[in-house]
C-alpha cells in the first residue's frame, strides 16, 4: 500500500514540485493550500492528487484538517512542512504585523503541522518529517529579520524532534534551498533579483524539482539513518 504524505503549500512553487514527485514516486499525497483556490483546484486537475484549505498558523484548523486526510486516506507517514511566507521590509521599518504574521506560518505552522501527525507516527514506529527551511536561516538576509529567525528557528525543531523520534523509527530534517524559481523570488525587485543571481557559484536560481529530489530522498527508507541533518541546496551561494 502506498505511504500517505502531506505536503503543506503543496498547491504552488517547491510545495507543488514536492508534491508531484512524491506522487510519480509511488506516494498517496495531500497538499494543503491557504487561500489560492483557483490555484489549488488547477493543480488538482492538472495532476489529480487531492488539495486540501486551511491556514497553518491555526493549531484547530490545522488539526481537525488533518484529521480530515487521516480519514479520507490513511494515517500520514510523511509531512513536509513547507509552507512559507515572506514580509520582507528592512528592520528599522517592519512593523509588528509583518513580524507577527510570518512568525505565526513559518514557525509556529510547522508546529501545528507536525504536532497533530507526531503521536501516529510514535504509535506506528514510523514516520519522516522534512522542514523546508532557507539559505536566509542560515546566512541571514538584509530585510528578513522576521522570516530569516523563522527559518533559523526551524532547524532547532528538526535537529530537537530527530533526538525525540529516532527511537520511535521516525527522521527530521530540513532542507534549506536557495534561491529557486518561484512566485516568492519573482516577487523580488528585479534588480535586487538580479544582484542574487549574481552571488549563485552557479548562474543561476534554482528549479524547485531540484528541491523536490532531496525531499524525495530523506524520505525515503535509504535514508532512515539520516536524522537532524540540514541539506543546503543553493548553488553554492553560501557554503556551510
Ligand atoms: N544589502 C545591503 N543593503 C541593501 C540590500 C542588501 N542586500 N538591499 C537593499 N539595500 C539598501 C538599498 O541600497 C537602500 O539603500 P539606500 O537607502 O542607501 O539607497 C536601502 O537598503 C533600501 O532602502 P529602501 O527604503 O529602498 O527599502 P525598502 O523599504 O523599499 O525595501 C526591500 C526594499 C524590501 C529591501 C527590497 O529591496 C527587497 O525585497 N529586497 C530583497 C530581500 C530578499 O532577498 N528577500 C528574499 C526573498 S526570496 C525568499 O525569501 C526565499 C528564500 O528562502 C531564499
Amino acid at each position: 500500500m502506498s505511504r500517505i504524505a502531506l505536503v503543506t503549500g503543496g498547491s504552488r512553487g517547491i510545495g507543488a514540485a514536492i508534491s508531484t514527485t512524491l506522487k510519480d514516486k509511488g506516494y498517496t499525497v495531500a497538499a494543503t493550500y491557504a487561500g489560492n483556490d483557483e490555484a489549488a483546484a488547477k493543480f488538482t486537475e492538472e495532476t489529480g492528487i487531492k488539495t486540501y484549505k486551511w491556514n497553518v498558523a491555526d493549531y484547530d484548523a490545522s488539526k481537525a484538517g488533518i484529521e480530515q486526510v487521516e480519514a479520507d486516506l490513511g494515517p500520514i507517514e510523511v509531512v513536509v512542512a513547507n509552507a512559507g511566507i515572506t514580509r520582507d521590509a528592512p528592520f528599522h521599518k517592519m512593523t509588528p504585523d509583518q513580524w507577527n504574521e510570518v512568525i505565526a506560518t513559518n514557525l509556529t505552522g510547522v508546529f501545528n503541522t507536525i504536532h497533530p501527525v507526531w503521536p501516529g507516527m510514535r504509535e506506528r514506529k514510523f514516520g519522516r518529517v522534512v522542514v523546508i527551511s532557507s539559505i536566509n536561516g542560515q546566512k541571514g538576509q538584509f530585510a528578513q529579520v522576521n522570516y530569516a529567525a523563522t527559518k533559523a528557528g526551524d532547524l532547532g525543531i528538526v535537529k530537537s524532534l530527530a533526538q525525540e523520534g529516532a527511537r520511535a523509527g521516525i527522521t527530521a530534517n530540513a532542507i534549506c534551498p536557495g534561491y529557486i524559481a518561484t512566485d516568492m523570488v519573482m516577487a523580488v525587485p528585479e534588480k535586487v533579483r538580479e544582484s542574487i543571481i549574481a552571488q549563485i557559484p552557479a548562474g543561476r536560481l534554482g528549479e524547485p524539482e531540484e528541491i523536490a529530489r532531496a525531499v524525495a530522498f530523506l524520505v525515503s527508507d535509504d535514508a532512515g539513518f539520516i536524522n537532524g541533518s540540514t541539506i543546503s541546496a543553493n548553488g553554492a551561494q553560501f557554503v556551510v
